[in-house]
């Protein structure tokens, strides 16, 4: 019998709905939030507002485009956390309600669960190329910096973690610096590809085992600029692609680095990224070289699926829905999962 989920993802600044059949995606709809952009990052309040603006038509407008009615849906997953906890109740709140009147399951997700599950989204008329596990995933988003081993769809290991900023914070953060507007991260990488990446050098922290940490970093590129401007009070206008790729080569090398050892330490080769910044063009141009370098079976995410989306909260749920894993109607979104 054929599975249909919709799927619900409000965790931050983006309402996403999916619908989701037998674990292919039949429609995908983000609604961004532009308000956030000139307060330099996201303002929980407004964000849960916009959400609740925009929920119910973007529910509509999926389930239009994937030509589902409501009498097709057979559950509805949700995220329940991490995030922020107003953008999350909306969520929570809307797909309770829909489970509750139409009679069906719930699920709850975990959002980086989700995140990393992102590879597993099949698409019609595609040649899905799905890992076998265990699947060695570096999760690296705007919140978080993690590196995962998934033992099989329900069974996850975090065997590294940053002990301070995310590696996607570090963009936003450098990129405020800069004067860029939120998210950063995404300008960055497009103003790396006209800079040269060793123009200038920033700190690499020291960091033990498989963690991350990109504090030190943060504050060595604000410590860097404000000494440059007061000789050169244009220097980032005059030096802004090569701070950019500068910047931007010194995260990706982070991130590869530890990705190198992990994958040395467990012995895993079906390696894969996950969330916003596996987006960025100089971490999957790493990653490669080092796939083909060291025979990795390398996933890099389609980019509609490395940032927030309902499409992955859909892929969890629809394994949950076949285990069984429903929630309680009583349940409250966590705002740390
Ligand atoms: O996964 P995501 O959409 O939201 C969270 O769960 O955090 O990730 C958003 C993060 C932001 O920090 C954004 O700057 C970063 O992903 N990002 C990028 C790129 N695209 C998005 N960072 C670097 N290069 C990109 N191309
Ligand atoms: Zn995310």
């Amino acid at each position: 019998m054929a599975v249909t989920i919709l799927a619900i993802e409000s965790s931050c600044d983006d309402t996403s709905v999916a619908v989701i059949k037998d674990g292919c995606v039949l429609s995908n709809l983000i609604a961004s939030q532009d308000i956030h952009k000139s307060y330099g990052g996201v303002v929980p309040e407004l964000a849960s507002r916009a959400h609740q603006a925009n929920i119910v038509p973007v529910t509509q407008q999926a389930m239009f485009r994937a030509g589902v009615a409501v009498d097709d849906i057979d559950a509805v997953a949700f995220t329940r956390g991490p995030g922020l906890l107003g953008s999350l109740l909306v969520g929570t709140s809307f797909a309770k309600g829909f489970a509750i009147t139409k009679n069906i399951p719930l699920i709850e997700v975990n959002h980086l669960q989700a995140h990393v599950m992102a590879h597993f989204i099949l698409e019609k008329d595609k040649e899905n190329r799905i890992p076998s596990f265990p699947f060695l995933c570096l999760l690296v988003s705007g919140g978080h910096t993690r590196i995962i081993i998934m033992r099989n769809h329900h069974e996850m290991e975090v065997i590294g973690n940053t002990i301070d900023d995310a590696a996607g914070e570090a963009f936003d953060k450098c990129g405020k610096v800069m004067g860029f507007p939120y998210p950063a991260g995404p300008l960055i990488d497009k103003l790396s590809v006209e800079g040269t990446s060793n123009a200038f050098s920033f700190s690499k922290p020291v960091v033990k085992g498989l963690d991350f940490s990109f504090s030190g970093l943060k504050t060595n590129f604000l410590y860097f600029l404000r000494d440059k401007i007061k000789d050169d009070p244009e220097f980032i206008e005059n030096h802004k692609a090569d701070l950019c790729a500068s910047l931007q080569s010194t995260i990706v090398g982070i991130l590869i680095g530890k990705m190198v050892r992990a994958s040395h330490e467990t012995g895993i080769t079906e390696i894969g990224i996950a969330g916003g910044v596996s987006a960025n063009s100089g971490l999957r141009n790493g990653m490669m070289i080092e796939a083909q370098k060291r025979k990795w079976n390398l996933f890099l995410p389609e980019f509609m699926y490395t940032t927030d989306n309902a499409a992955m909260i859909g892929i969890t749920g629809y394994y949950k829905y076949l285990r069984g894993e429903f929630t309680g109607h009583e349940v409250t979104p966590l705002a740390r999962y």
